[in-house]
């Protein structure tokens, strides 16, 4: 993992392989930002103008690289654009610096050290320039560059070695702070992007909760794991469900953070299929290899309780992850079946592709017997939410509009996108079943907000309950961008550990 280091140092005379500047889209062409006046110094004062010539415009994450000039220690300028210059009396936005960092990094790979020089007015600016650079660094090369007959030294490149923040102080209290929570926060969401780009054969419900269990060790949490067996003596009729035509059995696995001081409860919980092949109702051949995506959900709660625990949070998180493989087998779930969930409810499943709301209805209906004072659900649970919201907003969905507005404002402090969708009691009839309770699937329209009024059934009673439906962000297939890298993105951990954050300073709306 990249490291990070604050540092006091003029740009010019720090020891570095590259430094990092800002450049703003100024009315008449590119201008250097704060921070950058030593490198312009060192360009005569035309660092604009020469960036100019070389077609840059300022333009948001736009990386342009040039030999270094006059004083400078460092061999190489990365300028990286910030976008249009703030009005008087603004600064760049946090959202901006994160991914200018995050692009600078990208570029920075194969690098040993760099400085960042980007404008930095106060301690979130430091927050976001850490993240956005740690974020950004990320590769993820553990199956890679292990051919014998492939000289050390020539597989692929590895992500920049250290980040030296330019303008943070190390020994004031507050930047430490914002250094230290930023490198948490960062390599956590990087732990949640290698869960999700490991490969399925490798990551099976049993690997998935051995981990979980190796890290609770680490970080002192409690982990609890309901195999195939204790699943069946629980009654946990939905996860066993969607397991059963697996060779790899299912696992719920329940890990715990406690704060001495705490006063409230978060439960979270996380849709885990290591593989979603469709099961019987098999999805269509071409790009499933991407299925490998959906433990995403359990990937972000994992990392948000270790989080939580790392950063010490005075809040109780209970994470519970429904681990299991969605497959095709002689022993698989059928459409047709009735399933009696962990509620008691039976559940005729219609499509065996409905598989996560399964999962999850076991997982919620758990998480509601030790009455937390919320429970947020994460999920990549619908094609239909990425048709109505795109590839990288998610769906935040709730039984109480208050904590849903909430949440999507704790999103947006994040810088993670989301927006509210409606649960409407329309949909309800849908998923009427001749044979069971419900149908795990209802009307075509709306079918992630289907799932979540089948999700909503399985809360317990007067508990504040809110879904957010990750399908689209969670896993990127285009060209990186900003701080995100393809595949495996992270998704929600940064929201679910601000909402973590927010509800130990007693603000849970
Ligand atoms: N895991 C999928 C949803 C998904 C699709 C996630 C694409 C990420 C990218 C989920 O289990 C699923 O298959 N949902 C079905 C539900 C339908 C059968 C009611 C869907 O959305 O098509
Ligand atoms: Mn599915
Ligand atoms: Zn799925």
């Amino acid at each position: 993992m990249t490291a990070l280091t604050l540092s006091t140092a003029g740009a010019a005379t720090l020891r570095a392989d590259a430094i990092v500047v800002g450049v703003a889209k100024g009315p008449k062409g590119p201008v250097a930002a704060p921070g950058a006046e030593a490198v312009d110094q060192a360009f005569d004062g035309k660092l604009g103008a020469v960036l100019e010539t070389l077609g840059a415009s300022g333009g948001e994450s736009e990386v342009t690289k040039l030999p270094s000039q006059g004083g400078l220690k460092a061999p190489v300028v990365i300028a990286v654009g910030l976008g249009p210059v703030p009005d008087e009396e603004e600064t760049y936005g946090a959202e901006t610096l994160r991914r200018a960092a995050g692009a600078a990094a990208r570029a920075l790979s194969g690098v040993k050290k760099a400085a960042f020089a980007l404008p930095v007015e106060a301690v979130e600016d430091i927050e976001a320039i850490a993240e956005g650079a740690l974020l950004g660094a990320y590769a993820f090369t553990a199956y890679q560059g292990g051919d014998k007959n492939v000289k050390k030294g020539e597989g692929p490149k590895r992500p920049l070695g250290e980040v030296a923040l330019l303008g943070a102080k190390p020994r004031d209290k507050a930047h430490k702070a914002a250094a230290e929570r930023s490198v948490a926060l960062a390599e956590e969401v990087n732990r949640a992007r290698d869960l999700v780009n490991t490969p399925p054969n490798d990551l099976t419900p049993e690997a998935f909760a051995a981990l979980v269990a190796a890290a609770g060790e680490e970080h002192g949490l409690t982990v609890e794991v309901l195999d195939e067996k204790a699943l069946a003596e629980g009654g946990y009729g939905g996860i066993l469900g969607v397991g059963q035509g697996s060779a790899n059995p299912p696992r719920l696995v329940r890990i715990g953070y406690t704060h001495p001081d705490a006063e409230q409860t978060l439960a979270l919980v996380g849709k885990g299929i290591t593989y979603d092949s469709g099961g019987i109702s098999l999805k269509p051949a071409g790009h499933n290899e991407t299925m490998k995506c959906d433990m995403s959900g359990a990937a972000a709660v994992f990392a948000t309780v270790v989080t939580g625990a790392r950063l010490g949070l005075e809040v109780n998180l209970t994470g519970w992850l429904a681990l299991a493989e969605n497959m095709p087998s002689g022993s698989a779930v059928r459409p047709g079946d009735v399933l009696r969930m962990y509620s008691g409810k039976t559940v005729e499943v219609l499509n065996t592709d409905a598989e996560g709301r399964l999962v999850l209805a076991d997982a919620l209906t758990r998480a509601s017997e030790e009455s937390p004072d919320a429970i947020v659900d994460v999920a990549t649970l619908t094609g239909a939410m990425m048709l109505a919201l795109g590839n990288r907003t998610f769906g935040i969905m709730a039984n109480d509009d208050t904590f849903r507005t909430w949440l999507h404002e704790t999103a947006e402090e994040a810088g993670e996108a989301s927006w509210p969708m409606p649960l409407p009691a329309d949909l309800r009839k849908g998923m009427d079943s001749p044979t069971a309770d419900i149908a795990n699937m209802g009307e075509r329209m709306g079918g992630g907000l289907v799932a979540g009024l089948f999700l909503k059934e399985f809360v317990g009673e007067g508990i504040t309950w809110a879904h957010l439906d990750i399908a689209g962000p969670a896993f990127h297939e285009g060209a990186p961008y900003g701080y995100t890298p393809k595949g495996g993105t992270g998704s929600s951990v940064r929201t679910l550990v601000r909402l973590a954050e927010r509800t130990a300073a007693g603000e849970l709306g």
